[in-house]
This record gives C-alpha cells, sequence and structure tokens, in this order.
C-alpha cells in the first residue's frame, strides 16, 4: 500500500493528507483540478511539494482516471464539489463531478486492479438527524442537490464493491474544520470576518448543531483506513461526537479573540428551511472499534490553532473577507 493516487489534493482536506501520508513514506501522486495558470492550489503551500509527484486533470473524464490509476495501491477520492449554496445553481455539475467522477474511479480502479478504492462521503447524506449520535445505519435524506450527489456515488460506489468486488471504503467524514478551508464554511467565515476589522459579522442561519472535526483529526480517520481488509464494503463514519451550534462556535471564537462583535443575520446565507440540516453529531464507535481512532484535537484547541493560521497576514491575503463565498 505504498503508491497512493490522492484525487483533490489541491483542496483542503486533501493538502493536509498529502502530508500526512508523505510524512509516513507514501509515494504520493496529487491530483490536482486543471487550470491553465498551472496552479496547485493549497499544494503550493506545502513543505512537501518536491516529494509529490503532481498531475494536473478532471475526474470528470474516464481515460484520464483510467491512466492515472494505473500502478496505483491505493486511490483517494475527495476531488468533488462541496459547496452547499452552489449546490443549488449549478446541480449539472455536481453530478457530472461528484457522481460520474466516482463512477469514472470506480471504474478504472477496477479495470487497473488497484488494491483499495476509498471514497469520501459527508454527513450531510443523513440530513437532519432523526437520532443522536448518527451511526452508518441512519437513514440518509437528500436536503440539498450536493447531499444527493454523494448519496448517488456512495451508492455507485457500493455497487462496484456488490457486483464487481471491488475493494472499496467508504469514509463519511463530519464537518472538517482547520487552516486552509474555504470561506465558504462557517468558521473560516466568522473568524476573516473578525480579523478583517468588520463592525457586524454576517451570517445565516446560527441554530444548527454540528459535530466539528479538527482536519488533522479527520485525515488520521482517513490514513486509518488504508489496507484495512475489514473496512472493504463498509461505510465509515469520521468524527469526534461532539456537537456545537454555531452560535457556540461564534461564542468560543470571541472568546479566544477577545472580541465582542454583533451578529447580523443576512438574508442571502440562510438557506431554505427544508434544505438546512439542523443537526450532525458523530457516532464513531465502528471507526475507533476497526482502527482504534482517537480524536487528539478538542475544539478549543482546533479554533486557537485555526485563528493563529488565518492570523498571517500571507493567509488572510488568500481570503475575499468582504463577499459572500457561494
Ligand atoms: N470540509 C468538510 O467539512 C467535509 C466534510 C465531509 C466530507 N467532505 C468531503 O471531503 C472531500 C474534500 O473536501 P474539502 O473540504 O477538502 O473540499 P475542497 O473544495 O477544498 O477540495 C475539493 C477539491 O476537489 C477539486 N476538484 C473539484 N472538481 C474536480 C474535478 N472535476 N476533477 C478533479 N478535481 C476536482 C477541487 O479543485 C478542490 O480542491 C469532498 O469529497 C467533500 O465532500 C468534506
Amino acid at each position: 500500500m505504498k503508491n497512493i493516487l490522492i484525487t483533490g489534493a489541491d483542496g483542503f482536506i486533501g493538502s493536509h493528507l498529502t502530508e500526512k501520508l508523505v510524512s509516513e513514506g507514501k509515494n504520493i501522486t496529487s491530483l490536482v483540478y486543471y487550470n491553465s495558470f498551472n496552479h496547485w492550489g493549497w499544494l503550493e503551500n506545502v513543505n512537501c511539494k518536491n516529494d509529490i509527484n503532481v498531475i494536473l486533470g478532471d475526474i470528470r473524464d474516464y481515460d484520464f482516471c483510467k491512466k492515472i490509476t494505473k500502478n496505483q495501491d491505493v486511490v483517494i477520492n475527495l476531488a468533488a464539489l462541496i459547496a452547499i449554496p452552489y449546490s443549488y445553481q449549478a446541480v449539472s455539475s455536481y453530478v457530472e463531478t461528484n457522481i460520474n467522477g466516482t463512477l469514472n474511479l470506480c471504474q478504472a480502479a477496477r479495470e487497473n486492479s488497484v488494491s483499495q478504492l476509498i471514497t469520501i462521503s459527508t454527513s450531510e447524506v443523513y440530513g437532519s438527524a432523526n437520532y443522536v449520535p448518527i451511526d452508518e445505519s441512519h437513514p440518509t435524506k437528500p436536503q440539498s442537490p450536493y447531499s444527493a450527489s454523494k448519496i448517488a456515488a456512495d451508492a455507485i460506489a457500493m455497487s462496484f464493491f456488490n457486483s464487481f468486488d471491488l475493494p472499496l471504503t467508504i469514509a463519511r467524514p463530519f464537518n472538517t474544520y482547520g487552516p486552509r478551508q474555504s470561506a465558504r464554511a462557517i468558521i473560516p467565515t466568522i473568524i476573516t470576518q473578525i480579523l478583517s476589522g468588520n463592525e457586524e459579522l454576517k451570517l445565516g442561519d446560527i441554530n444548527p448543531k454540528r459535530d466539528f472535526t479538527y482536519v488533522e483529526d479527520t485525515c488520521e480517520g482517513i490514513a486509518l483506513l488504508i489496507g484495512e481488509k475489514k473496512t472493504f464494503g463498509e461505510i465509515i463514519n469520521i468524527g469526534s461526537n461532539n456537537e456545537y451550534s454555531i452560535q457556540d462556535i461564534i461564542n468560543l471564537i470571541k472568546e479566544i479573540m477577545a472580541k465582542d462583535i454583533k451578529i447580523i443575520r443576512d438574508n442571502q446565507r440562510v438557506r431554505p428551511q427544508k434544505s438546512e440540516v439542523m443537526r450532525l453529531k458523530c457516532d464513531n464507535t465502528k471507526l475507533i472499534e476497526l482502527t482504534g481512532f482517537s480524536p487528539s484535537i478538542d475544539i478549543k484547541e482546533g479554533l486557537k490553532r485555526t485563528i493563529n493560521w488565518l492570523s498571517i497576514d500571507e493567509n488572510l491575503a488568500k481570503y475575499k473577507t468582504n463577499i459572500y463565498n457561494v
């Protein structure tokens, strides 16, 4: 399990996972979403830049997927369109990327006899919790086109395990946060607005509750699945088994940053009522039992690290703090 292809390696979680697996001595090929600037996204900022094989391309292209999965032991698919608000506007591109992209990688992994394909799902597939903590038997409910595309992607992938014995593991992270997360996510949105000196914090609904997991713990959870045959054909939650409302997170950030700031409800950020997922809390028992996973960064420490990273001018400059990032 030495040669590993990570798709979406240019993104938030993918760049951290790349760094982690390089530090563990793996041979990493990192797929960056094709762009004419030859920009490597967050991989531009990693220390292991010279120790990875970077390729640019697109998971929507089957022939390309077939080519890049050749001679790989493990393929980890993090490439996706992930913003919920943008999924209201561009449903077809979510279908193309998240569903067809996953199908392409399943077919390519099968053709090339890859030893393990790990696809990355999301807790959003569960919709507002019927019960907490949410275990893997909880029903799924597509409350957004993003969630629907991930439910379908998971189903396609699982059908390849059931029909063709594809060595497949589906990892299902809950909300992940930390350095390099885009401003469309709630924690960077709050911190960057405060850091840029705004008098008011513009937000959508602050009542939803989430299980927040620091990015290093999410990556640890994914890394522990590599080479674990007992995870084949399984869906496995990755999360901390905690629960905080957005209001709780605002209070913690205000306390750490020693800033008081007024919250303004910005209607363009409020999701349609039936679409907003009100509660997600992870039951991570399966991951713990299968791998011995133990999240190590609590919310206060994780928020401090995220605030410290965003407080560096060079990092904050990458965020457009005064506009709403869909
Ligand atoms: N961030 C979270 O809280 C969270 C929680 C649960 C699950 N996930 C899942 O984790 C994965 C990574 O999420 P992230 O937060 O790092 O998001 P991200 O947007 O930072 O990373 C996704 C990457 O995929 C790339 N990409 C998009 N379309 C592509 C295509 N057609 N071909 C190749 N690359 C393409 C993008 O360039 C982007 O860098 C996604 O599958 C997401 O659904 C994220």
